[in-house]
């Protein structure tokens, strides 16, 4: 595997690619990556002749500068794991790379961006768009991959890509989960050991909620959710929405579409999760 700091090595690389018929894929990442990443990593690896995997945590898409500063910064070991799994480049420039000047671009993504995250982390898709819109003109994929664990940034890539007119295929690939069900996240080593013992219980109520809902309505199923988590020590659920899988807005009849998930984000003591779960999915 190469490894590329410089946007223009890795376009004068990837031109060479493109001219000789390669087809790329490209997987953004922040680093600290796991299995969930390897995983897109793997499909991309699968589906395409060379694989670029960037390493970058983005200051943009950060409203918290606290959660910036503990993001974890573990290269060495991303890029041994990347070997792994027959990646071809990883791209991990420096910030004046990236933003050599501020990046003042306004992105204006629809509804699909003002809803839970929009709404609980200002500014966060903003930068999401900025930092991919800039990956997705460098490396000029024909497949990019992201993890269905971040539900609405897929939605809200797809939105900006239509709109910047971007025409190659957005992927997203399912959740990859521990064992126990916890979601898989860099955010997951920050966990004490009690955090973590609880962390599963996130997955499982979402699971029983499926049950639950199968003879209680939207409201009730939030309230049953919400209530069971809010009950366990350290942890208190920021939102939960049952939503349209298409337009991310929020149902109130389980007949309102044939898509519907419900998207979560916990504190479990001061680390933020977010897992979701479809309670409908169009038939095939
Ligand atoms: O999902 C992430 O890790 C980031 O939001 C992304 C897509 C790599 C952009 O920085």
């Amino acid at each position: 595997m190469k490894v590329f700091t410089t946007i223009a090595e890795l376009r004068q690389q990837l031109d060479s690619d493109r001219n000789a018929g390669k087809k790329i894929g490209l997987v953004p990442t922040m680093g600290a990556l796991h299995n969930g990443h390897l995983q897109l990593v793997k499909t991309s690896v699968a589906n395409n002749d060379m694989t670029v995997v960037s390493i970058f945590v983005n200051p943009t898409q950060f409203n918290d500068k606290n959660d910036l500063r503990l993001y974890p910064r573990t290269l060495d070991k991303d890029c041994a794991l990347l070997e792994t799994v027959n990646c071809t480049y990883a791209f991990a420039p420096s910030v004046e790379e990236m933003y050599p000047t501020e990046d003042t671009r306004v992105f204006h993504l629809g509804p699909v961006a003002e809803v839970m995250e929009g709404k609980y982390r200002p500014g966060h898709f903003n930068g999401v768009a900025q930092i991919v819109s800039k990956l997705f003109d460098i490396v000029r994929p024909d497949n990019a991959y992201f993890g269905e664990k971040d539900f609405q940034q897929i939605a809200v890539i797809r939105a900006m890509a239509a709109q910047l007119g971007y025409t190659f295929h957005i992927v997203a690939v399912p959740i990859v989960r521990e064992p126990d069900g916890l979601a898989l996240s860099s955010r997951n080593a920050r966990l004490t050991e009690s955090q973590r013992r609880n962390a599963p219980k996130i997955a499982e109520t979402l699971f029983k909620s499926r049950t639950f809902a199968a003879s209680h309505s939207v409201r009730e199923t939030i309230d049953e959710v919400v209530n069971t988590l809010n009950a366990i020590p350290e942890m208190r659920v920021e939102y939960y929405e049952i939503v349209d899988g298409n337009t991310l807005q929020p149902v109130a009849d389980w007949n309102d579409s044939d898509y519907i998930v419900g998207c979560i984000t916990v504190y479990d003591g001061e680390v933020r999760l977010i897992d979701n779960i479809a309670y409908r999915r169009p038939e095939k």
